[in-house]
């Protein structure tokens, strides 16, 4: 090898082994098929202050996109199942719409990934025929704009391209779908995109009441099924899917395509039938799957396998049609309040902080601005809890008590403090994605005085809590990361020796 090519090749390889390192994420659908949402751009606050960094929306709405611009967070967006056949037929199409409707937000707004229709199997009209020369076609436009390799491509689909999921083991896709998944199948392996799957125990719950066990459909290991055929243990019907799907992939030979969730949730009320849409079930089933998905553990058949899971969905949409459930699968109200608590970290306990002991031991505690956190994540969470959060911010106008020393982190501990008093005095409640600390030294100062406990101890609303600090910012190294760490050391090694 020569000199500078052993070089490019170790950096690029290191690059690539790097690129394992990123650990398993957990992102958020924002659909919006509702009439009461708040505008784009309040959302887009609501989900930097939950630190939430990996978002799916349907479609590629202009407001959408402006509105997560600069905020970091990375965005996956679709081409709906309507216009498959117009970016089926002309590669021109493809070309107008990356021009006009996605070049101009870019790379401002992260996109990351494309998906070309959605559950196409499930869709009206035939659509599937559409799907891969869809792909194709936005691939093509990407590829001239220079984006193809920071752009994924691929498309969403529901479990039913499976004829069977049970066994995992025995799990094989529909052959009427045969058509199109097999392009499908060609072109996501020849470029590197995971294979997308909507995938619900909620259902499979719902509508095998007798044979599915309400524990396995929410993590609890209480219950556990065995695979006849390969002998491994499933504590989950979560991961019993995504393994029928590894091995239907694998029956067809491709081994290299990854799987990524792109929807799953529980749903917080439904129709009388619906019994397990509740609340509780829903915290129980989204905080396990936090947990279980950013502890990196993988599936029985893929032990330690990173996976990419969206979480359906932000907000209750109440213009979906059908029963009662499809209008309930939120995390928040329209009004931005929490339908529940979820704590993006995987860390915390599962009980809801209703309500806190402090208030009524003699100790007192205040929550004010960390001095670690950004202007940017300050300013955010500031509007937050003047707007949502209803904190009465007068104090800190000008010429009132609190507005001076004027600076951010000043008017922040402010607001904080006041959120913090009024929402029970909880850990969760001083979060503010981290840029909240609690301390026991009074911070009042002149004639600005901070809430406390003492001076109020009515305890407010339950229905607004702060998952606490970034899941995202975890010190820990995945697994599949360390290895290749390892790998990339000992390749690395054995150049310089050669070289030398
Ligand atoms: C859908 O279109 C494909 C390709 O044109 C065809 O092979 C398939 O039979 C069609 N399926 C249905 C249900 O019409
Ligand atoms: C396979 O797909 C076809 C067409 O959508 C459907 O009619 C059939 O019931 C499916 N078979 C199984 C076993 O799910
Ligand atoms: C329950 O399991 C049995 C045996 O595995 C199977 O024959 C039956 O069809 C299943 N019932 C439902 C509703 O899935
Ligand atoms: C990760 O998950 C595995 C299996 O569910 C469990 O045994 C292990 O304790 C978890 N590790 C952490 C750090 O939560
Ligand atoms: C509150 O404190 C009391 C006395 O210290 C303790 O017995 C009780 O378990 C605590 N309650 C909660 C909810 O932590
Ligand atoms: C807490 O306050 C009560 C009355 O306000 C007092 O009697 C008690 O001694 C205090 N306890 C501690 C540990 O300070
Ligand atoms: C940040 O806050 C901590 C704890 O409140 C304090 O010990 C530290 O000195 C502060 N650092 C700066 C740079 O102000
Ligand atoms: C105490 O909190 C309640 C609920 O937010 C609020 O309405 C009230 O004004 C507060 N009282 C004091 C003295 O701050
Ligand atoms: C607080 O929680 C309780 C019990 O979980 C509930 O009954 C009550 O309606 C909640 N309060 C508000 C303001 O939502």
């Amino acid at each position: 090898m020569g000199r500078g090519f052993r070089f490019i090749f170790a950096t690029s390889l290191l690059l690539t082994l790097l690129d394992l390192c990123n650990g398993s994420n957990i992102g958020v659908c924002y659909g919006r098929n509702a009439d009461d949402l708040p505008t784009p751009d309040k959302v887009a606050q609501l989900v930097q202050l939950h630190n939430i960094k990996y978002v799916r929306i349907y479609d590629s709405n202009i407001q959408v996109l402006k509105a997560f611009a600069n905020t970091g967070v990375e965005l996956m967006i679709g081409v709906t199942n309507a216009d498959l056949l117009p970016f089926s037929q002309f590669q021109s199409n493809a070309d107008t719409w990356l021009k006009n409707s996605i070049l101009p937000y870019y790379p401002a707004t992260k996109i990351t990934i494309i998906t070309i229709g959605s559950e196409v199997t499930e869709a009206p009209n035939n659509v599937s025929a559409s799907v891969v020369p869809a792909m194709k076609n936005v691939l093509t436009a990407l590829r001239k704009a220079g984006l193809h390799k920071k752009i994924k491509v691929s498309s969403t689909h529901s479990l039913g391209v499976l004829s069977r999921s049970f066994p995992p083991s025995a799990g094989a896709f529909n052959s009427s779908h045969a058509f199109f998944l097999k392009p499908m199948l060609e072109f996501l392996a020849e470029n590197q995109s995971p294979f997308m799957i909507d995938i619900y125990p909620y259902y499979a719950y719902r509508d095998s009441l007798t044979n599915v066990s309400l524990d396995y459909a929410l993590f609890k290991s209480s219950s556990e099924v065995i695979d006849p055929n390969t002998g491994l243990l499933y504590t989950n019907m979560f991961d019993a899917q995504i393994d029928a799907l590894y091995f239907a992939l694998m029956a067809l030979n491709f081994r290299t395509i990854k799987i990524m969730v792109t929807e799953t949730g529980w749903p917080t009320k439904g129709s009388p039938k619906e019994t397990a849409a509740t609340p509780d079930n829903a915290q129980i089933y989204n905080t396990n799957l936090i947990r279980h998905v950013l502890n990196d553990s993988g599936t029985p058949a893929k032990p330690g396998e990173e996976l990419d899971v969206y979480i359906f969905s932000l907000f209750n949409e109440n213009r979906k049609p059908g029963i009662e459930s499809e209008r309930n699968w939120g995390l928040f109200y329209p009004d931005q309040t929490s339908v529940y608590n979820l704590d993006f970290t995987g860390r915390g306990a599962l009980d809801t902080p209703t309500e806190s002991n402090i208030t009524s031991s003699n100790a007192t505690t205040w929550c004010i601005a960390s001095n670690k956190s950004s202007e940017r994540d300050l300013q955010n969470a500031l509007d937050w809890a003047c707007g949502s959060g209803n904190v009465d911010c007068t104090a800190i106008q000008p010429s009132q008590p609190c507005y001076e020393p004027d600076n951010l982190a000043s008017h922040a501990s402010y607001a904080f403090n006041s959120y913090y008093q009024q929402n029970g005095a909880t850990d969760v409640a001083c979060s503010f994605g981290g840029s909240g600390i609690r301390v026991d030294k009074d911070p009042s100062y002149d004639k600005c005085i901070y809430m406390s406990a003492r001076s109020n101890k009515t305890i407010a609303s339950n229905t607004t809590a702060i998952s606490s600090t970034s899941s995202y910012a975890r010190n820990k190294i995945p697994p599949a990361c360390f290895s290749s760490l390892i790998l990339a050391t000992f390749i690395l090694l054995l150049l310089k020796i050669s070289h030398a």
